[in-house]
């Protein structure tokens, strides 16, 4: 049952309301705007009706604060007079869904409720259905990417890592939030192609030959191939392909250099390298933050993009680096 908040300070109008939402819905009747914000504060509505004017808090006023703590709430406005300038400031700082002029016809106005809740419904419906579908396919991207890895000798805190330095990083390099965050999820795909590399050189224990190398070198491109041509992949394509990249063109596959490189792919390949310094491997004990950055500032132009390194610096030392490693 869908709950409805009626807010009027004029008591005979809220007893009318009352009478006429009293079947079927439940409500809520607050006298006046302060008990309307009350209300909104203590407990969660799918409906508000509410008069426009109201001594010491205006309707327009409560429904700006609705939208502010229940934005999802259907917002109705009653006018008792033709205030145009409050109606307007009503639909533009409130978003109200419509506004009913007094005195109202009680059939219409049950209409409007009707079709505003069934609306509500949808959209509701609709956004739980987007939120399994994002689940999932985060989900998906993670298992593909801890297959891969489980082919290799990091674990799947090493990619949790990096997706979380990717995200920091790219925020700093002025990236907004959201695609940072995407940047963050396909980071965790940069060595897919190694799925596709054979474990006995994966795995190997000895150094590898010249032509084990050349294999190697060839998971970028293999990555590329996996992770087919569907747009929402291109970032990780992009990750993919350049995260063995160097600044100064000497890395591959392609030997690009500066900003011929993807700022996605200079991004992981910092990530990559701070990750890989400072956790432990079968081969080396973990370096410190510090002295992995001392490393990594001396390849500053050279491996990696040096605007970039000044920002690994600052997210070192406003603690950000050290948060991320104590959340894996
Ligand atoms: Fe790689």
């Amino acid at each position: 049952m869908h709950t409805l908040l009626l807010v009027d300070d004029d008591p005979d109008v809220l007893a009318t309301l009352t009478r006429s939402f009293r079947k079927g819905y439940k409500t809520l009747s607050a006298n006046g705007g302060e008990e309307g914000i009350e209300f909104l504060n203590e407990h969660p509505v799918d409906l508000i009706i509410c008069d426009q004017r109201m001594p010491n808090v205006s309707g327009d006023q409560v429904l700006s604060h609705a939208l502010q703590v229940q934005p999802d709430a259907i917002r109705i406005l009653l006018t008792g007079y033709a205030d145009v300038e409050s109606l307007l400031t009503c639909v533009n700082d409130a978003h109200i869904y419509k506004y009913v002029t007094k005195p109202w016809d009680p059939a219409e106005l049950n209409l409007t409720v009707v079709r505003a809740l069934e609306a509500l419904v949808l959209k509701r419906n609709l956004d739980t259905a987007r939120e399994q579908l994002e689940t999932a396919y985060k989900d998906a991207v993670v298992m593909l990417c801890l297959a891969a890895e489980g082919k290799d000798q990091d674990t799947a805190s090493h990619l949790y890592r990096v997706q979380h330095y990717t995200e920091a990083l790219a925020v700093a390099m002025g990236v907004d939030k959201e695609t940072a965050a995407h940047m963050g999820l396909m980071s965790m795909l940069h060595d897919i192609g190694k799925l596709a590399t054979p474990d006995a050189i994966l795995k190997k224990p000895d150094k590898l030959t010249a032509e084990e190398w050349e294999i190697m070198r060839e998971h970028p491109l293999n990555g590329v191939r996996i992770l087919g041509n569907n747009p929402f992949y291109e970032t990780a394509r992009e990750i993919s392909a350049g995260h063995h990249e160097n600044y100064d063109g000497t890395g591959y596959p392609h030997g690009l250099s500066g900003n011929h490189i993807p700022l996605s792919a200079r991004i992981v390949k910092l990530a990559d390298v701070f990750d890989a310094l400072t956790t432990k491997r079968p081969y080396k004990e973990p370096w410190t933050m510090e002295s992995a950055l001392t490393h990594i500032e001396s390849h500053a132009g050279i491996m990696f993009d040096p605007a970039m390194v000044v920002e690994l610096k600052k997210l070192f030392i406003d603690g950000t680096l050290t948060r991320i490693k104590s959340m894996f």
